[in-house]
């Protein structure tokens, strides 16, 4: 009978080591929220205003992206107003700024962030407003914890952290300026309540309304730690798809341009699509 009990409650400890990992994570580096909190920032520098993978696909080359920036610098410049722009750190957004931000309502903000406005692009908005009440409908109350940082913000992060840890690690959890997804207007950072139910309604619903997680546990892939929390808006069709690929974001995102020469693929009503 003993036995029996402590394996339960062995069990259960063992069942909870994930979920704390993921806060434990979360605390320390994502700059949305407490990191921003921590540094007042000027009205230009809010945060609103500023298992097994799959083989290599069929004719797809597929570039290690590396962990560090091309020596030299020769950064390849992106355009952010592609749904499907490749930003990685090999790329620049250069002082790329959206054209239709809109403020995030406040009832999603994480409460203890609600001092400034959280902006992002009208398209991803509208697919966050539907996902946050399908969320609630089920008892999960989706936080956003981060959204638009603009290329001054994320610059002022990065400093932050490589002054904090040493350029080398910070670089590993954080974007430097022009490399964040953040800039895109399209991405967000989420703290779901509610615990371990909370992440997994966001990891199993999240692509239904357009959004994927961009790094998953891929660092040789992506050049960045695991960061459960960051989702970016690619809409519905290419969310899916990419769910059922089982690839990396970044990866999705090579094989969609990959295949834009060849043919169309999705539409989205807003945002400009490479492949219209
Ligand atoms: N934390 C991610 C990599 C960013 O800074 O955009
Ligand atoms: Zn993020």
């Amino acid at each position: 009978m003993i036995r029996g009990v402590a394996l339960v409650l062995i069990c259960a400890a063992l069942a909870l080591v994930p979920y704390f990992y993921r806060l434990e994570l979360q605390a320390r580096i994502e700059p949305g929220p407490q990191a921003d909190a921590q540094v007042p920032p000027s009205p230009a520098e809010t945060p609103g205003s500023g298992s097994e993978r799959p083989g290599p696909v069929e004719g797809l080359q597929l570039d290690a992206p590396g962990p560090e920036d091309p020596p030299g610098g020769s950064l390849e410049v992106v355009d952010g107003d592609d749904l499907f722009a490749l930003v990685t750190k090999q790329t620049t957004l250069g002082q790329y700024k959206p054209h239709d931000l809109e403020v995030i309502p406040e009832k999603m903000i994480h409460p203890d962030q609600r001092q400034w406005p959280y902006l992002l692009r009208r398209e991803p908005l509208e697919q966050l407003t539907k996902m946050w009440e399908a969320a609630e409908a089920d008892g999960v109350l989706l936080t956003v914890t981060s959204a638009y940082r603009d290329y001054a913000t994320q610059e002022r992060l990065f400093n932050e952290y490589a002054a904090a840890y040493g350029e080398e690690e910070a670089s590993t959890f954080s974007a430097r300026p022009g490399q964040s997804e953040h800039q895109l207007g399209t991405t967000l950072d989420f703290d779901p309540r509610g615990g371990k139910a909370g992440w997994d309604w966001l990891e199993e619903n999240a692509h239904h309304y357009g959004f994927a997680l961009s790094y998953p546990d891929a660092q040789a892939i992506t050049g960045y730690i695991e960061e459960p929390w960051h989702y970016r808006y690619i809409g519905v069709a290419a969310a899916r798809e990419w769910k059922e690929s089982g690839l990396v974001l970044c990866e999705y995102l090579k094989l969609l341009q990959h295949r834009s020469a060849q043919q169309p693929v999705f539409n989205s009503s807003i945002l400009k699509d490479p492949f219209r």
